[in-house]
């Protein structure tokens, strides 16, 4: 057949969501399944959210604005950043992607650690970019110092992602410093802080005020994860004005909807729940920790809603036994598998599983 798309494209992983709910409650026949697969927050939508995207819908024919400039407004009051140093998106993920495609032409290399966030291949391969992954520490966190060594003359960017998905490790403030100091000032320097508001550790800097204002840094926030607002596709980024700025000429026009837009500013109004919700989170992740490690599982030390189980090759094994139990995980052969945090009723429903599957 006649080659359509690009021959590159065929090694690379396609982005695997986790499994559906509803498929595996059919299929097993039971009451319903419990996800804990993809690092959402499991408290619902925050107060006054339903009602602002229902009224938001009401102009739903109208293009949305483009340029977020109520939501910026907002987010810049919030973070203490100037507006027109933030840039608004489809979630953090379609941001990342175009910072991928703002700072590299085909050839070019990203520095990111490996295991880390999935999507980081697909969007350098996706614009011809070369992934240079740098293997985690023995601890699973990233090797800042193998890090900046790989960076070459070839370099456009460098991903960091803390606290760390899937390991759920962070790197602290001193690491960083010295991380930050050695990359040369023409690479960026992305931040990727999609679990900060679940980081308990004093020491693991919060970016934003920490290196917020370094010229080669951008700061990558989402609102899917402590906002609650997976489903509607709000993430954002804070860069220097004239990255921004060119950020914004390659960024899909019009891709915060409306409905993206008013979310976010009533959920922005409920820090307090937020911070309520976080703080549920951040205790049951302790709590899993620990029972996790006395079935044996040496488990890192999590900033983030989910846990990391380094089960090297019995990972798939334990992944199907769980989802045979009714609790969908996150395995990634032959590496480990990762268990978001949940109510504590799922917690315990994944702890029963983990115990049967662990035997
Ligand atoms: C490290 C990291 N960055 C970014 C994202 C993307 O979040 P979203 O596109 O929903 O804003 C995720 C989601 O899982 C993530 O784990």
């Amino acid at each position: 057949m006649t080659r359509l798309t690009r021959a590159d494209l065929d090694g690379l992983p396609a982005y695997v969501p986790g499994r559906s709910l509803a498929d595996l409650t059919r299929e097993l026949g039971i009451a319903e399944a419990i996800k804990l697969a993809s690092n959402e927050v499991p408290y619902g939508p925050l107060p006054g959210v339903v009602e602002a995207v229902t009224e938001a819908v009401r102009g739903s024919h109208r293009y949305p604005d483009m340029g977020s400039v109520e939501l910026r407004d907002a987010l810049a009051a919030r973070y203490g950043v100037a507006a027109d140093r933030i840039v608004t998106g489809c979630g953090s993920v379609a941001l990342a992607e175009i910072l991928v495609k703002a700072t590299c032409l085909p050839g070019d290399e990203v520095v990111y650690a490996w295991r880390s966030f999935e999507a980081y291949p697909i969007i350098t391969a996706g614009a011809g970019a070369t992934s240079v992954r740098v293997p985690n520490a023995g601890d699973h966190g990233h090797d800042l110092t193998a890090m900046a060594a790989a960076i070459t003359d070839r370099t456009r960017l460098v991903i960091v992602c803390n606290p760390n998905n899937p390991t759920g490790t962070a790197v602290r403030k001193e690491e960083l410093d010295r991380f930050l100091a050695a990359v040369p000032s023409d690479v960026l320097v992305v931040l990727d802080e999609a679990y900060r508001e679940m980081v308990s550790d004093p020491r693991v800097p919060d970016a934003l005020t920490t290196y917020g204002d370094r010229p080669n840094v951008v700061v990558l926030r989402t609102m899917s994860k402590a906002w609650g607002l997976a489903g509607l596709r709000m993430g954002f980024l804070v860069a220097q004005p004239e990255v921004a700025t060119a950020i914004r000429k390659v960024l899909t026009p019009f891709s915060t909807s409306m409905v993206a837009q008013a979310a976010a500013l009533a959920a922005l109004t409920q820090e307090n729940e937020v911070k309520r919700r976080c703080a549920l989170v951040v205790s049951e992740r302790d709590r899993v920790t620990e029972a996790l490690r006395k079935l044996n599982v040496p488990v890192p030390d999590s900033q983030a809603n989910f846990v990391w189980l380094p089960l090297t090759d019995r990972a798939a094994a334990f992944g199907a036994a769980c989802e045979s139990r009714g609790v969908i995980v996150r395995a990634f052969p032959p590496d480990g598998v990762r268990v978001t945090i949940g109510t504590p009723e799922e917690n315990d429903a994944f702890l029963a599983a983990a115990e049967a599957a662990l035997d």
